[in-house]
């Protein structure tokens, strides 16, 4: 289980983040969920050691994560997919692969596990990635953070700047991905499709977390949706963002 424990994080002495605790527990999906600017993005980044926590502890099982070095924290199991992906545009699909590959000393039968999810980049892997489709760009970054061997992703708005249609191929990546045992922590505005791949929901404003719950929850009691996240229930949140 992936623990966060009471932890608080700040910009320049700002805080952003305070007295925040959630569990993430094996192969579970749980949907992130904040209007902007609430601390989502630093949330996962405090988790991933980009961002030094001020106070409380985050820890994978046993293991401290708060205490490790940010390179340290994928090698323990943590896979992360920034805001706006970072992919490395010049160069390909493989050597972008290979990048993941080598940060945790990965085989290539990892690479062919992250391959056979997104069978459509093995026809790609000689074009640039600053080339590929959004939908197949996020793909490639979701292989990549997988050529990691991650037992938990955070994934920051995978859906963001895609198409209607290609936001279907983002939530059936996350399900593919828990059908592998893998946890996935899905920060998103897209609040239909989120309710319906996660486990549970956790909301966030201004740097606190404010209600636990679950979908089903949420579809007897819409009032938290409108509440952080400015949709009136989950039919309205249909094909509605809230940004
Ligand atoms: N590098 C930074 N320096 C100073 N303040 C920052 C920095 N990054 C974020 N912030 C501030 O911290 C707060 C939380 O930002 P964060 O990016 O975590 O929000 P978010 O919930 O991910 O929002 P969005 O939905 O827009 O991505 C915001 O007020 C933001 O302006
Ligand atoms: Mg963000």
């Amino acid at each position: 289980m992936l623990i966060i424990d009471r932890i608080s994080s700040s910009y320049d002495q700002v805080r952003v983040l305070s007295d925040i605790s959630m569990n993430i527990k094996e192969g579970e999906v749980l949907g992130l969920l904040g209007r902007n600017g609430a601390g989502k993005s630093t949330l996962l980044k405090s988790i991933m050691g980009l961002i030094k926590i001020d106070e409380g502890t985050i820890r994978l099982d046993d293991v401290v994560l708060s205490k490790k070095l940010a390179h340290e924290i994928p090698e323990c199991g943590i896979g992360y997919i920034p805001q706006g992906r970072r992919l490395f545009p010049q160069l390909t699909v493989e050597e972008n692969l290979k990048m993941g590959l080598y940060t945790r000393n990965s085989n290539n039968d990892v690479l062919d596990w992250a391959l056979s999810l997104f069978p459509v980049l093995k026809t790609r892997l000689k074009q640039k990635s600053g080339t590929l489709s959004g939908g197949e760009q996020q793909m490639l970054a979701t292989a990549r953070a997988l050529c990691l061997k991650p037992r938990y992703i955070l994934m920051d708005e995978p859906s963001e700047g895609l198409m209607p249609k290609l936001i279907e191929t983002i939530f059936d990546i996350v399900e593919k991905l828990k059908s592998e045992n893998v946890s996935v922590l899905l920060v998103e505005q897209k609040i239909e499709g989120t309710l319906r791949i996660s486990d549970r929901i956790v909301f966030i404003e201004n740097g606190t977390l404010k209600e636990e719950t679950t979908p089903e929850q949420l579809n007897d009691n819409p009032e938290p949706l409108e509440k952080y996240v400015g949709v009136k229930s989950q039919k309205d949140a249909g094909s509605q963002s809230f940004k």
